[in-house]
């Protein structure tokens, strides 16, 4: 008797199952159900991209938003044991320094031939560990009526930035933590040569007021009235410039680097199923617009993306033939974020 109702049951289960099955209904979370996404780009923009990605693949997104360093140190800290199936967006320098460590795996998308060369280029030299998703040049902002009302002038070039009288104004992201600042430090010694490019940093440590953890924060900053001038990606201040008219975007005279903002799989995902299914949606024109669609004016890396009309032209500003090979290498980015450290960061003001 007994017996025959287990049996029963289980026939019932059965039978429920199938109904289930063939109404379609949602299976337990399985490992491609799900993605654990680290997010380097503005918060508008990787809470955009989580939703979209969900919504047309029904696969659950873990997002935390976090700037390039940490992500960075993040990723490292956790390769006994890693966490995230996939890093998306920031600065390419730790990219690059994590595809030299092993920390990110070889991946070859069917959307590359839509990519532009610098995409490309970025994939081949990190042997396929990482990829170019947009591009922005580095510059710096002001707020003209707070220049005004405190008879400043108008900085127009990275020299400028030194003047005493600028003493307090100027506010950028620290290096160890942003990939922004970082690509401050890379150019400024390539533009400069590295002794005079630390001079250079060293005086520039008088006029800061803050460094900041976040790249962006200093063009929010500006737009608000917190700091007179703000270093950030060009794009980052236009931004807030489209808000308020105070926000003024400067490509500095001397000329700039740039960043090639990139994504990366990271070694020992636990989905790396949905991790190559964000990688190539990430990289098609649909998806790519959600950052004009959220207010960030970087170039994106389709060729068939429109590039937002807000976004710097980067054919006219200088730029510097940036060493992304150099900058991103593991001992290059310890050597000179230890120097920054000692040489520029414990200065007393
Ligand atoms: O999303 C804005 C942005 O400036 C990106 O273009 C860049 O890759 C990223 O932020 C850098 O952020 P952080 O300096 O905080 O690492």
């Amino acid at each position: 008797m007994k017996k025959s109702m287990k049996q029963s049951g289980l026939q019932v289960a059965g039978i429920v199952s199938l109904a289930l099955a063939t109404l379609g209904a949602p299976s337990p979370a399985t490992a491609e159900d799900s993605l654990v996404l680290y997010c380097a780009v503005n918060e508008p923009w990787c809470r955009a991209a989580s939703s979209a990605f969900e919504r047309e693949t029904g696969i659950k997104v873990a997002m935390t938003r976090k700037s390039s360093g940490e992500i960075y140190a993040q990723v490292k800290a956790e390769s006994a044991n890693p966490r995230g199936d996939i890093w998306w967006g920031g600065t390419g320098d730790p990219h690059v320094t994590a595809a030299q460590e092993g920390l990110t795996v070889e991946y070859k998308s069917p959307m590359l031939g839509e990519l532009q060369d610098w995409a490309v280029r970025q994939w081949e030299q990190a042997k396929g560990r990482t990829v170019g998703i947009y591009s922005g040049a580095l510059g710096f902002g002001y707020n003209a009526k707070i220049l005004k009302s405190r008879n400043l002038p108008e900085p127009k070039c990275w020299a400028d930035l030194l003047d005493p009288k600028f003493r307090d104004e100027v506010q950028v992201a620290d290096p160890n933590s942003s990939g922004t600042a970082y690509t401050l430090l890379a150019t400024i010694v390539q533009i400069m040569g590295e002794d005079k490019g630390f001079e250079y940093l060293k005086s520039l440590h008088k006029n800061v007021n803050q460094y900041t953890k976040s790249g962006a924060a200093p063009a929010k900053a500006v737009s608000l009235g917190e700091t007179a001038i703000g270093i950030v990606f060009m794009h980052d201040m236009i931004t807030m410039a489209i808000e308020n008219p105070d926000v003024k975007t400067v490509a500095p005279c001397e000329g700039t680097g740039y960043e090639i903002g990139s994504m990366s799989i990271i070694k020992g995902a636990r989905n790396p199923e949905s991790a190559k299914k964000f990688y190539d949606w990430a990289l098609t024109p649909a998806a790519q617009v959600l950052g004009a669609e959220t207010k960030q004016f970087q170039v994106p890396s389709n060729k068939n993306t429109p590039i937002p009309p807000e976004a710097p032209k980067l054919s006219e500003i200088k730029l510097i033939n940036y060493d992304f090979e150099k900058y991103g290498s593991v001992d290059e980015r310890r050597r000179l974020l230890a120097k920054w450290d000692r040489e520029v960061k414990s200065l007393p003001k």
